[in-house]
């Protein structure tokens, strides 16, 4: 009766059993992997959210298949501060960026149709491209005392291939493309006649003071920018998210008019949080000082409890919320994290749930409560003495 694009195996993992089992019992646990923002104890502007929200307007329905105009003006101002000129018209509203990626998916590919993704990432790509039919093909990221792309493993790509996907910063692994990475994508998507697709959800966490260049002023190749407000104002239950259109005028043009007939089939996004998409994206400003200062002090903290042991280190990250730590790689980090959980009461992320080619990684989120990090971490490295 059901398609075979449905046949997950949807048994709970090793890990996910562990953690309903322990909670059933009453066990306290420390979670060091909660990455929702609206669950992290940080404060919002609440009553210029709720007012924003409650706009008279609202009760009238006259949709625009890209996204309300005063709602894509809004979208450009954020950009227009980052000195990057992006008109409204090349902007496309969706209710979040994995509905962007499936309307993307649909523009480009045919069934069986190749997608480069990089490894390790953020580890929802695999279901948005098993519901559109592609397939996906990790490109390698490399550490070495900091993350770069792989070019020469990125060099096989076949007939097949339709897009490239950058992750900007990369989720977990907290690098940003640099200048040379980008313009080295771009022409690597020329050269093929691919399309490269952006996400830079995390674009504004940087940690180090200096703001990271957007894709969005990329033209040489086709390029889909995606970002919204789930991170860049901690509001995911908004549902507002975006796809900004550039590059060559025809394919751009193209591109925006395809799209435009795919979100007229859906029109998902909600009328009350396009209204208030402007006053949403005014309050970014205090909510992403307190996440980018309680990073910087959970990353202090790690640094500290790390420097006081020898068993284990941290990678090095340049934006976003997730930690990975370099633990010893004597079993599967799996293994490690159900040990982590059930004597020690720390629930982490293990690294193959974000496609590491090695064992010996575990993911941590930079935004958990400071005392809660400090103590998860504790107990999660006395389990190394
Ligand atoms: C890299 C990356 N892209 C996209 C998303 C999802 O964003 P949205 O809530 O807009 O679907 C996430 C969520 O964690 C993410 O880490």
């Amino acid at each position: 009766m059901f398609s075979d694009r449905t046949r997950w195996n949807l048994e709970e993992n090793r890990l996910s059993h562990k953690l309903a089992q322990l909670r059933a019992s009453g066990q306290t646990i420390l979670d060091l992997t909660r990455s929702n923002a609206t669950e992290c104890g940080l404060s919002y502007e609440e009553q210029e959210i709720q007012r924003a929200l409650a706009q008279p307007a609202s009760l009238l329905y006259q949709p625009d298949p890209r996204g309300i105009k005063s709602a894509r003006d809004a979208v450009s101002a954020y950009y227009q501060q980052q000195q990057v000129h992006l008109p409204a018209d090349d902007l496309i509203l969706t209710s979040g960026t994995s509905e962007a990626y499936s309307f993307i998916f649909r523009l480009l590919c045919n069934p069986g149709d190749e997608v480069l993704i990089p490894a390790p990432s953020y580890p929802l790509f695999d279901f948005l491209a098993d519901l559109c039919d592609v397939k996906l093909v990790r490109y390698p990221l490399l550490y070495d005392h900091g993350w770069q792309i792989d070019f020469a493993a990125l060099a096989a790509t076949s007939s097949r291939t339709k897009a490239l996907i950058v992750v900007h910063p990369n989720n977990p692994t907290g690098q940003y493309a640099s200048t040379a990475e980008q313009s080295k994508l771009a022409d690597f998507c020329v050269q093929r006649g691919i399309a490269l697709v952006a996400d830079e959800v995390f674009l504004d966490f940087s940690l180090n003071n200096s703001p990271a260049q957007s894709f969005v002023s990329l033209n040489q190749a086709l390029t889909f920018t995606l970002s919204g407000l789930s991170k860049i104002c901690g509001l995911p239950q908004m549902k507002l998210a975006w796809i900004a259109v550039s590059g060559p005028s025809d394919d751009q043009a193209q591109a925006l008019a395809r799209l435009e007939v795919i979100t007229d089939a859906y029109l998902s996004v909600g009328t009350p949080v396009q209204l208030a998409t402007p006053e949403l994206l005014a309050t970014r400003g205090e909510f992403q000082a307190q996440v980018i200062a309680r990073v910087q002090e959970n990353l202090r903290e790690l640094d500290a409890q790390l420097s006081r042991q020898s068993a284990c280190n941290r990678l090095l990250c340049e934006g976003g919320w997730a930690g990975v730590l370099r633990v010893p790689a004597v079993r599967s980090d799996e293994d490690l994290a159900i040990t982590l959980l059930s004597k020690e009461g720390v629930y982490v992320h293990p690294g193959h749930f974000y496609n590491f080619a090695q064992p010996g990684h575990l993911i941590v989120s930079l935004i958990v409560r400071e005392d809660e990090f400090a103590e998860g971490i504790r107990r999660a490295l006395s389990h190394f003495k």
